[in-house]
């Protein structure tokens, strides 16, 4: 059945990434374009339950579409975890005539999406922002783009200064669960190793991969390790280990962190999130719900949120063997 929609709310949620700002602004201006009223809600779910909860007009959102982070500001709520918490927030919504609701946000926020949405009947439509690229049914998630070319940049930059010494770096960038970042920057950046949480590459096979490429004629070294990887440990034992047992390794390690997760979108990033900010009203406005709008082969999607929830977005077969390749 066809709901009439009036009034959207939009949040985001979870780890920022940039391009969020460009979806709250595409969200907003598409509201304003079919005459629907918008609201924005501070620090996603909490602010949800709070009644942190602002109208939001095509001018409220100018010159943010090049900015990072998010001027929703972001938040993990343990409360929205429990059917009180949920209900409150129901509560927020009903007081401020919200009738449908946009999450910008990776799959922690999607499931709270769905859960809310069936406990309330309540319209609820996901856009992708995460910068770990994880979330299935989308080829790219808002944020990854960005966060590929500032670990590059980076990673070219310690580049400079292991080639001058002759020294072996470890470089750990983002991704809890996925290897998505450390996979194309490592191809990227040109790393002899690249390290990934879904492809346990064994630490005798990395002894000896580094062995090989010390033998030929290599003087310095990259290797490339998600922050999910289970070789070793953790990144600086994994280091120490292979310091150990290739003592010729002058080994430094560099951990890269939240930069990744800051600056300006890039320009993909901030077409991307304006491409899914209208779908996701124009969804709304068909009667869709528990959906998350993807990108598949260029072309703009709905996705199940149960889909997008529940499998993985998985690596391609044909990056790994790229990045073999390119490390001979
Ligand atoms: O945004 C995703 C992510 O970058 C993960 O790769 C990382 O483990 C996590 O966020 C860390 O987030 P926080 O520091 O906000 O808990």
């Amino acid at each position: 059945m066809k709901r009439f929609i009036k009034k959207i709310a939009v949040m985001t949620s979870g780890g920022d990434s940039p391009g969020m700002n460009a979806a709250i602004r595409a969200v907003v201006r598409s509201c304003a374009y079919y005459k629907l009223e918008c609201a924005g809600i501070y620090r996603g779910y909490q602010g949800m339950i709070e009644g942190d909860i602002v109208p939001m007009s095509a001018r409220d959102v100018h010159h943010i579409i090049q900015k990072g982070g998010t001027v929703l500001k972001s938040a993990r709520s343990k409360e929205f975890r429990t059917v009180e918490g949920r209900k409150k927030a129901h509560e927020a919504l009903k007081k401020f005539n919200i009738d449908a609701l946009v999450v910008i946000g990776g799959d922690g926020s999607f499931t709270g999406g769905m859960i809310f949405s069936e406990e309330f009947d309540f319209p609820v439509i996901g856009i992708p922002g995460t910068i770990d690229n994880d979330i299935f049914g989308t080829d790219y998630t808002l944020g990854y783009d960005t966060a590929l070319n500032t670990a590059v940049e980076v990673i070219d930059k310690i580049r400079d200064t292991a080639s001058s010494h002759n020294r072996l770096f470890f470089v750990e960038v983002m991704g809890r669960d996925s290897g998505f970042i450390a996979l194309n920057s490592g191809i990227g950046a040109g790393a002899e190793e690249i390290l990934i949480p879904e492809e346990d590459m064994g630490l005798d096979r990395l002894l000896d991969s580094l062995e090989k490429s010390r033998r030929s004629g290599k003087s310095s070294s990259l290797v490339v390790v998600a922050e999910g990887d289970k070789t070793g440990s953790n990144v600086f034992d994994l280091a120490n280990y292979v310091e150990t047992n290739l003592p010729q390794y002058d080994v430094r390690v560099s951990v890269l962190g939240h930069m990744q997760r800051g600056g300006a979108p890039s320009c993909f990033d901030r077409v991307l999130a304006s491409r899914m900010g209208v779908k996701a009203v124009e969804l709304l406005i068909d009667g869709e719900t528990n959906k998350m709008v993807g990108v598949q082969n260029n072309e703009i999607v709905a996705v199940d949120l149960e889909n997008a929830v529940k499998e993985h977005h998985k690596i391609s077969a044909e990056m790994l063997r790229i990045s073999d390749i390119m490390s001979v």
